[in-house]
């Protein structure tokens, strides 16, 4: 039975500690995970980040590097040489992947210029950011709205950045010049950017999960051989302590109780010589008095290093509890029967209820005469303890007194019954009951 509680034991401990390993390598890679999934979506962003400057800076070139040289006074006016330079500049060294489109506005919103000729002419509303930077200068840029009518050529399904600035006439004069890029190409570049780190981030992040996993299946050991080891050492210093009282119970009993023994022999036959004078009485009072410390010194030895009651016998056993009560007044009765046969854990149950019993008495009863009696039957043994003292009303028992309760506690964990009848004035009687096993 023991065993298997042991094994029992054994799994639940294995159990707990596969459970703990294995749900720290869950969580472990919940939030590795999260945390691959944020860094990429941050090195995506900045990626795509990245390819908006590029893209303003692209716009820029192309604005006041190559188109606004050749920006005469004539765009104004549709002056047929000055739009053929810049639709040639704008043909030859702007249109290219990925700018599709450009567009020159005036400040009022009219389009000067696009490659798209059907637009020229056409006068659309200038946005609030468009007249910021015609008047105050930068580059600005943000996803094309298709559904604007100044868009309404654009081919549709079509995603575009589209980035603009303001550039000069050779006279001075503010137009905005405006350049739509290919999105596909903007997101493309964050991607280009995001798939280079992905394998250092991912890969890094797989690999500190990895280190992990052994690193707590190693702590989980080390834990279980610490725990080992603590009660390794506390069955060491119990089982030290036993060894220790069993050799002070074995000198007393070996030295001090069999000189004493001895001692009263001799006074007993010293007396017996000198009966009737006063030196035979005194002699008979010192035996007296010498057996009634041999009768303490093994009560001591009791509790020192309680009997091994399987071969001592309860009898025995509860006879040396009693051996002292004469001193105090109190006779004891013990009715045990000759050929009483009982399991050790049985034999250890009703000697520990009857030596509470009989602690109970001697303390609190004031009793003259107490009786125990044991007796077994049909797979169960009984012990009862009844004294003639001052009984007490088991209700009033304060919440200090933990004798009866714990008492109570261990027979019915054992399968048995315990009772106590008693009232004031009237002795008390305690009775218990417990299986055979
Ligand atoms: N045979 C008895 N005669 C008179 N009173 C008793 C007897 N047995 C128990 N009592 C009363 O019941 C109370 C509870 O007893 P219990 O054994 O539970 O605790 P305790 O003896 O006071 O303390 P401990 O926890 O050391 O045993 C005692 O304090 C005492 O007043
Ligand atoms: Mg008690």
């Amino acid at each position: 039975m023991q065993r298997i509680a042991e094994s029992l034991r054994r799994l639940g401990a294995k159990w707990w500690r596969g459970s703990s390993v294995a749900s720290f390598v869950v969580s472990g890679f919940v939030v590795l995970s999260v945390l691959g999934v944020a860094g990429i979506v941050y090195i995506r962003s900045t990626g795509q980040r990245e390819a908006v400057r590029d893209a303003k800076v692209l716009t820029r070139i192309a604005g006041e590097g190559i188109v606004e040289p050749l920006l005469g006074e004539g765009i104004l006016t549709r002056d047929p040489a000055t739009f053929a330079a810049v639709d040639a500049a704008v043909r030859g060294r702007v249109l290219h992947d990925p700018i599709v489109r450009v567009k020159i506005w005036s400040t009022t919103g009219e389009i000067l210029y696009s490659d798209d000729q059907r637009l020229i002419g056409k006068t659309f509303p200038l946005g609030d950011d468009e007249l910021e930077i015609l008047h105050g200068g930068g580059v600005a840029a943000g996803i094309s709205n298709l559904s604007q009518p100044e868009n309404a050529l654009e081919p549709r399904g079509r995603k575009l950045l589209e980035v603009y600035l303001a550039i000069h006439t050779t006279s001075g004069r503010p137009v905005l010049f405006e350049t739509y890029q290919r999105y596909r190409s903007v997101a493309a570049s964050g991607r280009r950017l995001w798939l280079s780190f992905a394998p250092a981030v991912l890969g890094g992040l797989g690999l500190l999960w990895l280190v992990q996993v052994p690193l707590a299946l190693r702590l989980a050991r080390r834990l279980r051989e610490s725990q080992r080891e603590r009660e390794e050492l506390l069955l060491r210093a119990i089982q030290a302590s036993d060894i220790e009282r069993r050799r002070i119970a074995r000198d007393l009993h070996d030295g001090v109780v069999q000189s004493l023994a001895g001692v009263t022999y001799s006074l007993s036959a010293a007396a017996e010589r000198n009966g009737g004078t006063l030196v035979g009485e005194s002699l008979r009072e010192g035996a007296a008095a010498t057996r009634q410390a041999i009768r303490e010194l093994r009560s001591l030895l009791v509790e020192i290093y309680p009997p091994d009651l399987h071969r001592a016998g309860l009898a025995a056993a509860l006879s040396d509890v009693v051996a002292p009560f004469p001193l105090r007044g109190l006779t004891a009765n013990l009715s045990v029967p000759a050929d009483l046969e009982l399991p050790s854990a049985a034999e250890g149950m009703l000697f520990r209820i009857a030596q509470e019993a009989l602690r109970n008495v001697l303390a609190h009863a004031a009793a003259t005469v107490v009786d125990v009696t044991i007796s077994a039957e049909g797979g169960r043994a009984s012990v009862v303890v009844t004294d003639n003292g001052r009984g007490f009303d088991p209700a009033a028992v304060g919440a200090r007194s933990f004798g009866l309760r714990l008492l109570g506690d261990l027979v019915r964990d054992a399968g048995g019954t315990l009772e106590v009848e008693t009232a004031p004035g009237q002795g008390a009687t305690l009775r218990a009951e417990v299986p055979c096993r």
